[in-house]
């Protein structure tokens, strides 16, 4: 079942002179439950495209289609509400709030949700048991590891129960073995049905996945499918 898609899309950065197009006629088509790795060098426009694909920025020209809903369609505040609820965040260096406790961390995609103190308490604790982090649940962030950070932002991203889950080098920051972790959590996530996209740089890690783009200049030039078919 298809969840979003790409019709020609471009992003066009600046003005005059200093533009810059990132991304240059961009066709995707995402189906529920995909495990998907983009892949490409430093300024191909991977993060462009994960940013779109994510609502959190709005393509120049082309048709971006959330859901079955074109999403010009959706006004803002339609818009930041299926954000939230649609996608879950993940990027290189785990954006985690320092002062915060891990619980307080986790808790935050939870505040612009309206539900209960307690129910918000125990889908945190489960997110934190999941990932295997839950002694650490009053800890502050410079008290645990690289990929400790990782699992917390990950529970993080998926406290709101997201569909999608949007990865921007997620094991960059992280030694082999911590990254090989990580990818397995995301593996695993995407075995229980959640929509998986990983921006990486390494091969490796995008040769686990289920498919994989590779973007060269702002276009796609390579859309494999690694699933082997059995007949
Ligand atoms: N906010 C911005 N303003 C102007 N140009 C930008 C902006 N963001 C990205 N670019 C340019 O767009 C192009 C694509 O950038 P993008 O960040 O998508 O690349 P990337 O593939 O994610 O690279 P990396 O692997 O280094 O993260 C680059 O040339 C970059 O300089
Ligand atoms: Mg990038």
């Amino acid at each position: 079942m298809e969840i979003l898609r790409l019709e020609n899309i471009h992003k066009v950065y600046g003005k005059g002179n200093l533009q810059m197009e990132a991304l240059k006629g961009v066709n995707l088509v995402v189906n529920e439950g995909e495990l998907i790795a983009i892949i490409g060098v430093s300024g191909s426009g991977k993060s462009t495209l994960l940013n779109i694909i994510g609502t959190l920025d709005k393509a120049s020209t082309g048709k971006y289609i959330l859901e079955g809903k074109e999403t010009e369609k959706y006004s803002e505040k339609e818009m930041a509400k299926l954000r939230n609820k649609t996608f879950g965040f993940v990027v290189q260096h785990f954006a985690l709030i320092k002062g915060f406790s891990v619980y307080d961390n986790v808790e935050i995609p939870l505040a612009y949700s309206k539900g209960n103190k307690k129910k918000y308490e125990e889908r945190v604790k489960t997110m934190l048991t999941k990932l295997g982090i839950r002694d650490k649940i009053d800890s502050k962030p410079n008290q645990l590891s690289g990929g400790q950070c990782q699992r917390v932002a990950i529970a993080r991203a998926l406290v709101n129960d997201a569909k999608i889950l949007l990865a921007d080098e997620p094991t960059g920051a992280l030694d082999k073995q911590t990254g090989q972790e990580v990818l397995d959590i995301f593996k695993k996530l995407n075995e229980e049905g959640k929509t998986v996209i990983i921006v990486t740089h390494d091969e490796k890690i995008a040769n686990q996945c289920n498919r994989v783009i590779r973007m060269e200049d702002g276009k796609i030039v390579e859309d494999k499918s690694l699933i082997e078919v059995v007949q």
